[in-house]
């Protein structure tokens, strides 16, 4: 195979979609064949490096001098509108687009609701909600259902409400806008005023806190704004809604992959079924094959910097490709086959370095218990259409399924 000089302009336009819901599209293998770090085209016209590579994706994203701030000349912001752009860049950034010390100050205060001790005391609420929306499926008379309604995204929702304090009177309009601001039938209006009706009332329910802190995540960070004297209202707000756009289409998406790549993969569902302690790994490897966030883990670069191969001049973009970076060969063996029992934890699904998935502990969480308790309860599940009929959102920022109609 012909190895190009990194920094020729290589000739794919960006973004490519996956054609099939389990491999990554053609272009990303020529891509890393050809040089672990290449110059590509985005749609807007402009260029950016694409990173292919995970040693040299692990090295951006540890690396200071590559941004997240993405009001920033030159960060490689694509599949949305100019309208979007704009807007994106003229919002304050939420700790997501933040770098050094500002970053830091926003992320050190809320790492302790993350830890293990926390997520063992969750563990219990998880798992009943988990037991309850599967209670109603097997309560329906009416098959197929479809997963991603049933299962997929009231977990994740429901579980945010947990984690903000969101009280049980709440739950049901949460958990319909939550639903609403994610599914892509819903037009860009509706998704819109969703989003707007969950921050107008994540800033309600933090005003509520705020004069009857509880023992929750917010209760515990307003008390401690208290003591220091720093009371950030607004700051609160933000924090609130960048854990629930961060953790919910995400982890509903992955609920749902997860169980398409086990169906399709009976034999490694059987060795989770036969023994749930390979469970975890399993979901790594889940995490590692799909990587449905790919793109997100991009930067600009602030001074000039060599890597790869790639001399990356201050001012431009680079887009660390965790789906290419996970389907390293160098890496992973045999990185396009499904092994559950392959011991995945250093895939770049939940990116890596400061700004690494804040919620990765809670995601891991979530998606064993789903797996385990769906699999054990109902062991005869299976998929109600071939494969090829499910509606992958293939173009989609976050890469998941729109529907998925199970029965057993
Ligand atoms: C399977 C589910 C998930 C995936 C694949 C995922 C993926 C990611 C990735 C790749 C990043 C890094 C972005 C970057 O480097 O620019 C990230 C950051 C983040 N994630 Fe997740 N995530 C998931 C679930 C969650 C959950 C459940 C939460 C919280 C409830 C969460 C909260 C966050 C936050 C707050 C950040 C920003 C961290 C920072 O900037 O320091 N995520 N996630």
């Amino acid at each position: 195979m012909r190895k190009s000089v990194a920094g020729e302009l290589v000739g794919v336009e960006l973004p490519v979609e996956r054609g099939c819901p389990f491999a990554p599209p053609a272009e990303y293998e020529r891509l890393r064949e050809q040089a672990p770090i290449s110059k590509v085209r985005l749609v807007s016209g402009a260029e950016a490096w694409w990173v292919s590579g995970h040693e040299e994706g692990r090295a951006i994203l540890a690396d200071r001098r590559f941004s997240s701030d993405r009001r920033k000349d030159g960060f490689p912001i694509f599949n949305v509108d100019a309208a979007t752009l704009q807007q994106l860049r003229s919002q304050a950034p939420l700790m997501i687009g933040m770098d050094g010390a500002e970053h830091s100050a926003a992320r050190r205060p809320v790492i302790g609701e993350f830890t293990v001790k926390r997520l063992a005391a969750l563990r219990p609420r998880i798992q009943d909600i988990v037991d309850r929306f599967i209670d109603d499926m097997l309560a329906t008379d009416q098959r197929p259902v479809d997963l991603v309604q049933a299962l997929s995204l009231p977990v994740p929702s429901l579980v945010i409400c947990e984690l903000l304090g969101v009280p049980y009177t709440d739950h049901d309009f949460f958990q319909s806008r939550t639903a609403v601001a994610v599914r892509r039938t819903s037009s860009p209006q509706e998704r819109q005023r969703a989003f707007a009706e969950l921050r107008a009332y994540l800033d309600d329910l933090i005003t509520r806190k705020e004069s009857e802190p509880g023992d929750d995540l917010f209760g515990r960070q307003i008390a401690r704004q208290r003591q220091e004297g720093t009371l950030d209202h607004a700051g609160l707000v933000s924090m609130a809604f960048l854990l629930l756009t961060a953790g919910h289409e995400t982890t509903a998406n992955m609920i749902s992959l997860g169980v398409v790549g086990l169906l399709n993969h009976p034999e490694q569902l059987a060795l989770i079924k036969a023994d749930p302690g390979r469970t975890p790994m399993a979901v790594e490897e889940l995490l590692r094959y799909f990587s449905i966030t790919d793109t997100v883990t991009s930067r600009v670069a602030t001074e000039d910097v060599r890597i790869g191969g790639a001399n990356i001049k201050a001012g431009e973009g680079v887009i660390v490709s965790s789906l290419s970076a996970n389907r390293d060969p160098a890496v992973f063996k045999n990185p396009a086959e499904l092994d559950v029992e392959r011991g995945a934890r250093h895939h770049l699904a939940f990116g890596f370095g400061p700004h690494q998935c804040l919620g990765q502990n809670l995601a891991r969480t979530e998606l064993q218990i789903v797996f385990d308790t769906l699999f054990r309860r109902i062991p005869t599940l299976r998929l109600a259409v071939p494969v090829e009929d499910l509606p992958f959102k293939t173009d989609a920022v976050i890469y998941g399924a729109d529907e998925l109609p199970v029965t057993w």
